[in-house]
């Protein structure tokens, strides 16, 4: 997870890496990395996209409980070329940038308390390692985290890094794919990791669930405070790929520097409608 304005902690590396610490855990946080990760596991098959249910076998390590970074990247190089590395939360943009772009996923090391089981601010391990580790897994997600990177590195010389934290936040994190038979599928990041939003997400009236385009998206804005207004439902992770590879993003930045951000929960003429979103679910908590 990125963010622009932020320090050098002492005791990281000029990479803002740190060492993971394994030997340090408690026994009460592995025990809340087996109960989160056996809850998800349980939920999710016929939720998520089966490339990640292929992927989760790569969390499988000798040991129990939090992943030993070590031996998770032992099996990610060998997998896709990925790693794992440790570092202390929120890291700077360009620095999280070049870290992807060269195949290296920033995780935090720490691990949510029981009192933070369903909702906590900053993610955790349980968030950055289950939510994102299994689609590095797969070979072409793998190198559309690597293509992100590389783009996110041309953004921020170009001062652009809103329009394309969009594409971002609404694929790797909260990103929905069609499966053969028509029917949605999560893969996200931030709903895989989370037990109320993978139930949401798909089931709840209350969001719109729209199809992939790419600027209609970079021009959305999204929320960070609850579950999402919106979801964007890709065709597969190969046309994702292939349109992140493809595409020109200079012209699309300069073409959308005067257009105006679309407010969260506008349907446009022009969307691929899957789900026109009651909002209720928003409403509801505005009110609260
Ligand atoms: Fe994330």
């Amino acid at each position: 997870m990125a963010n622009a304005q932020i320090d050098r902690p002492a005791g990281t590396a000029e990479d803002w890496t740190i060492p993971q610490g394994w030997d340090r855990y408690t026994a009460a946080e592995h025990a809340m990395w087996d109960r989160l990760f056996e809850r998800q596991a349980k939920m999710l098959p016929g939720r998520v996209a089966p490339e990640f249910m292929d992927g989760l076998d790569v969390l499988r390590l000798s040991k129990p409980g939090i992943p030993d970074f070590e031996e998770l990247s032992e099996r990610l190089m060998k997998a896709t070329g990925w790693q794992v590395v440790a570092v202390p939360g929120l890291i700077p943009d360009d620095v999280f940038f070049d870290h992807l772009a060269n195949r290296r996923f920033a995780s935090g090391n720490f691990i949510r308390t029981p009192e933070q089981l369903d909702y906590l601010q900053e993610p955790d391990i349980f968030h950055d390692v289950f939510g994102h580790v299994p689609l590095l897994a797969n070979p072409v997600f793998a190198d559309y985290m690597q293509a992100y990177g590389v783009g996110g590195q041309r953004a921020a010389g170009a001062g652009v890094i809103e329009r394309l934290s969009r594409l971002y936040w609404y694929t790797v994190e909260f990103g929905l794919v069609r499966d053969a038979s028509d029917g949605l599928k999560i893969y996200g990041a931030g709903i895989v990791s989370s037990y109320g939003e993978s139930l949401f997400s798909l089931d709840d009236p209350s969001p719109n669930r729209l199809g992939f385009d790419l600027r209609r998206l970079m021009r959305t804005k999204y929320r960070i405070d609850d579950y999402q207004q919106n979801y964007f439902v890709i065709d597969s992770f190969e046309d994702l790929l292939k349109q992140t590879l493809e595409t020109d993003f200079g012209p699309i930045y300069a073409e959308l520097a005067g257009a105006p951000d679309i407010e969260i929960e506008t349907i446009l003429p022009t969307d691929k409608v899957y789900t026109r979103g009651t909002q209720a679910y928003a409403r509801e908590q505005a009110r609260a």
